[in-house]
């Protein structure tokens, strides 16, 4: 690494560290499904929050360079630089990198409190390198992971880092400034200037999503590239080359995807940064939930599912089902307050740990409310927190009965039933599909809505059909 500080130097500097970033990422995610216990801990500082200029930036970066250099026989090892961010590849502990970084806020900024200070706990695909497992080896691991990212030839280097902002920047296709992805939507960054950014988006099909058109003054163009929308509203079926413009609304408008969408989404209100913290919030939750319990993100994308479809069955309008949508996914989320132990224990709980077990629907609650403030998660911070009430009034936390509890937990309740029936756990081997809607059946009226089990035993029925076990 060169410790001269003129700018081409830095600008060399970061484009090696930008592409190795890339490539650790591509190994990160290649296979998002299994991980083995080791992590790398990585945060990041949003360059937007400070609202730097090109020439702090440079300030700042060079600082940062001096770091790495200086503390070589340190424990914080790898940075990166992204346009607006940096990430900083440490072992369990980054009270080192913390420190440093909140000098170099201090002395850039007037903000003593911007920094980020959020762990985002990457799992590292075994199968990938062996990683090693205990101890303090955090230099065995970066070598470990130098050698694999020798071998590995990617050819999907992000596009080269913008330092000049005045030129004309050439993306060669398949290059983005960022990208965050989660199953159902993808967001490529494919332009930003000041406020206004460019952004790709890829939708799956039969997915809600809602557009208002974001803050005062805000302006918002959604060009469909590819795909079909449908607008429940007005019942318009919206087709490529179609767009929707919204400005700031008071209210959200709800869209839902007929097939895989593919848009290009223009606004002047940023989104990208606080959209990828939020997704990336959301996955990290979601694997906490998978480490420590049973229910893995498959059975939280079949509730998913089955939950809409369930809701179409009953008319549900699209911005509930929108709702029931997310509150299906992230159910049980409030199990990471649950003391692994008792997740895993394999015997029945006793009474005392029954008491604590239910508890995940408020802390579900809780923990929906603390990381989304707006009042639409509100609904769906309810919808948790009512998901085990019994439309007889015998369930949990409130003894809610009938139509005191929302439709869409008396869904997600129906729902989240047949799920851990027909799907083998741990501690209990699925049940035949017969047995498992008979057992819904002969509950009908008692734990579940009797409206939601006849709904809901017709959009089994599609959904069996349509993955052809029917
Ligand atoms: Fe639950």
């Amino acid at each position: 690494m060169n410790t001269n500080n003129n700018p081409k130097d830095i600008e060399t500097s970061i484009n090696n560290m930008y592409s190795l970033y890339e490539k650790i990422k591509h190994i990160i995610h290649k296979d998002n499904n299994e991980y083995n216990s080791f992590s790398l801990t990585l945060f990041s500082l949003e360059f937007d929050d400070i609202e730097t200029n090109y020439s702090t930036y440079l300030e700042i970066s060079k600082e940062i360079l001096s770091f790495i250099i200086e503390n070589k026989p340190k424990k914080v090892r790898l940075f990166n630089f992204e346009k607006d961010k940096i990430i900083i590849f440490a072992p369990g502990s980054v009270v080192e990198g913390q420190k440093f970084f909140k000098k170099v806020l201090n002395k850039y900024t007037n903000l003593s409190d911007i920094f980020v200070d959020k762990n985002i706990v990457l799992k590292i695909n075994k199968s990938e390198v062996e990683w090693p497992r205990d101890g303090d080896n955090f230099d065995q691991l970066l070598s470990k992971l130098v050698d694999k990212l020798n071998e590995n030839n990617c050819n999907d280097l992000a596009s080269k880092f913008n330092i000049h902002p005045d030129n004309i920047i050439i993306n060669k296709s398949g290059k983005y400034l960022n990208n965050v992805k989660k199953k159902s939507t993808q967001l490529y960054l494919i332009a930003k200037n000041n406020n206004l950014e460019i952004i790709k988006q890829n939708i799956i099909a039969e997915k809600s999503f809602q557009i208002r058109g974001g803050g005062p003054g805000n302006f918002e163009l959604f060009y469909i590239l590819d795909g079909k929308i449908s607008y429940a509203e007005s019942e318009k079926i919206l087709n490529a080359g179609d767009s929707i413009t919204a400005k700031c609304g008071k209210e959200k408008k709800y869209f839902k995807t007929l097939t895989e969408v593919t848009l290009l989404y223009i606004t002047s209100n940023p989104i990208f940064a606080s959209e990828q913290k939020r997704i990336n919030e959301l996955i990290a939750l979601n694997n906490k939930i998978a480490e420590t319990d049973h229910e893995t993100n498959q059975h939280c994308n079949r509730l998913q599912i089955l939950s809409r479809l369930t809701a179409e069955e009953m008319d549900l309008e699209e911005k509930r089902i929108f709702n029931l949508g997310f509150a299906s996914f992230l159910h049980d989320i409030g199990k990471v307050e649950v003391p692994t132990p008792l997740l895993q224990k394999p015997e029945k709980l006793t009474e005392e740990e029954w008491k604590i077990m239910k508890r995940h629907t408020e802390w579900g609650k809780e923990i929906i409310l603390d990381h989304f403030n707006s009042e639409h998660f509100d609904k769906i911070a309810e919808i948790i927190y009512q998901h085990h009430e019994r439309y007889n009034g015998k369930g949990y936390p409130q003894g809610l009965k009938g139509n005191q509890i929302l439709i869409e937990a008396r869904i997600l309740s129906v729902v989240d039933a047949y799920d851990a029936m027909i799907y083998e756990r741990p501690y209990q081997k699925a049940l035949t599909r017969k047995a498992t809607l008979a057992e819904i059946k002969s509950e009908k009226g008692k734990q579940f809505c009797p409206d939601v089990v006849d709904a809901f035993l017709k959009a089994e029925k599609t959904y069996q059909q349509r993955n052809n076990n029917i």
